[in-house]
């Protein structure tokens, strides 16, 4: 990690913190003032694609290359801000929404006589604005717009009809293999197969590297950059998938997310399914009297299921319930060496889970992190979230079969 990118994420992370949930109208951290209207996270030089065609912008702390210095700055909300430029006899008012430190969402109003009555024109719109990207990005975690391995079936409206549905074309989005759990890739492919009597599907395998995600009413919007296009307009892309139903998504075929109006609608749509599992064969029991459903009292409330050789755990993730499924490996103790894989998984990864039966309906247990190697180590004490630190969650019975 650069010491760079080290500044960049902290100053991201100092300026932004709060602006997910929108409670947070305190806007002390990001003040800003007419002499310096342009904090550090819109600074900087940007890409974008307005009508048909490459735009540059440059932002520095006082002034945007083309428009000027703006006679009137206002910070709306943490992540939004407005400012007023005088362009010739009139004056324009432009709106910077903040998606990430790598993306920008630009409304611009028409040009006015009256500079107060500039930003009013904006006011209340609700479209999607033209996408800016910024020329020295720092890629993102790809997991939380798009996590798993799928099979896809796609349709393009402008270049065939039909779909495109080929057995071995795969959506991949994974943490490397090997490479430190938790810290995921920052890039995802799509590998696109060409399709029998389909003209102009094609095989190709695309790699994107993720520039930030943010939500729109239904919508979860994501910018990425083709890593092999050095073209500028055919490097920048935008999907958007369903909040609602995530396995419909959608992609632009320019540098613009404003075209995407919902996943079916979009010029490329893609239809999701879950890559299929290997199955692998349990190797132990767990206890009979921790047979039945339960509920956690851990983060995300997950309801469990238990049978004589597997866990299953599924929580509501926005408006999807998300299954997880443990096999029973290996046992010492109170330690259960399992297998696990999530149904939007991307490789079968190892956990300990230790349970001490306490009472008829509460089970205190805890799991440690995931390891991508089959090995009691897995259960070592090191492993678990709080070392030695004997700190558990529990499980409360909804009913017993015992
Ligand atoms: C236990 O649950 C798992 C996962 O739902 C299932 O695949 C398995 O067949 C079940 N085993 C028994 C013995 O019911
Ligand atoms: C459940 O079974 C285990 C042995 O498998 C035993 O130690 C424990 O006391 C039992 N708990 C209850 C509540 O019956």
């Amino acid at each position: 990690m650069s010491r760079g990118w080290m500044h960049r994420a902290l100053v991201f992370a100092s300026v932004f913190a709060g602006v997910c949930d929108g409670s947070q109208q305190n806007t002390h951290a990001t003040s800003i003032t007419t002499a310096e209207p342009f904090p550090l996270l819109l600074r900087g030089d940007w890409f974008s694609w307005e009508e048909g065609r490459e735009v540059d912008t440059s932002i520095s702390e006082g002034w945007v290359e083309s428009l000027g210095q703006p006679v009137d700055a206002a910070q709306l909300r943490r992540d939004t801000f407005q400012y007023v430029f005088s362009h010739h006899q009139c004056f324009v008012c432009v709106r910077l929404l903040v998606r990430s430190w790598n993306i920008l969402e630009k409304l611009e109003g028409p040009c006015v006589s009256d500079a107060a009555a500039a930003c009013r024109w904006l006011e209340g719109r609700r479209q999607s604005g033209v996408m800016l990207f910024r020329s020295d990005p720092t890629p993102i975690n790809c997991r939380p717009a798009l996590h798993g391995l799928f099979h896809f079936a796609w349709k393009n409206k402008f270049s065939f009809t039909g779909e495109c549905n080929h057995p071995e074309a795969m959506v991949r989005s994974c943490q490397k293999p090997g490479s430190q759990f938790l810290i995921d890739s920052q890039t995802f492919t799509i590998n696109f197969k060409k399709c029998e009597g389909v003209g102009n599907s094609f095989d190709a395998l695309r790699e994107y590297t993720c520039l930030g995600d943010w939500k729109v009413g239904r919508n979860h919007y994501f910018a990425v950059a083709n890593t092999k296009e050095s073209r500028r307009e055919e490097r920048y892309r935008c999907f958007v998938r369903d909040r609602e139903d995530d396995l419909y998504m959608g992609l632009s075929i320019t540098p613009e997310c404003s075209v995407l109006k919902t996943p079916q609608s979009s010029p490329v749509k893609f239809r999701l399914s879950y890559a299929k599992h290997e199955i692998i064969p349990p190797g132990c029991y767990l206890p009979h009297n921790l047979t039945g459903k339960w509920e956690s009292s851990g983060i995300g409330e997950a309801q469990v299921v238990i049978n004589s050789t597997h866990i299953t755990e599924t929580m509501w993730r926005g408006y999807a319930a998300k299954t997880t499924t443990y096999t029973c490996l290996e046992q010492r103790g109170n330690r259960y060496l399992m297998a696990k894989q999530s149904i939007e998984g991307c490789q079968t990864e190892y956990v300990c889970w230790e349970m001490v039966p306490r009472h008829h309906n509460i089970v205190r247990y805890r799991v440690s992190w995931a390891l991508i190697y089959q090995d009691f180590q897995v259960c070592d004490y090191a492993n678990f979230r709080s070392g030695r630190e004997w700190k558990y969650d529990t499980l409360i019975g909804e009913f017993m079969d015992w």
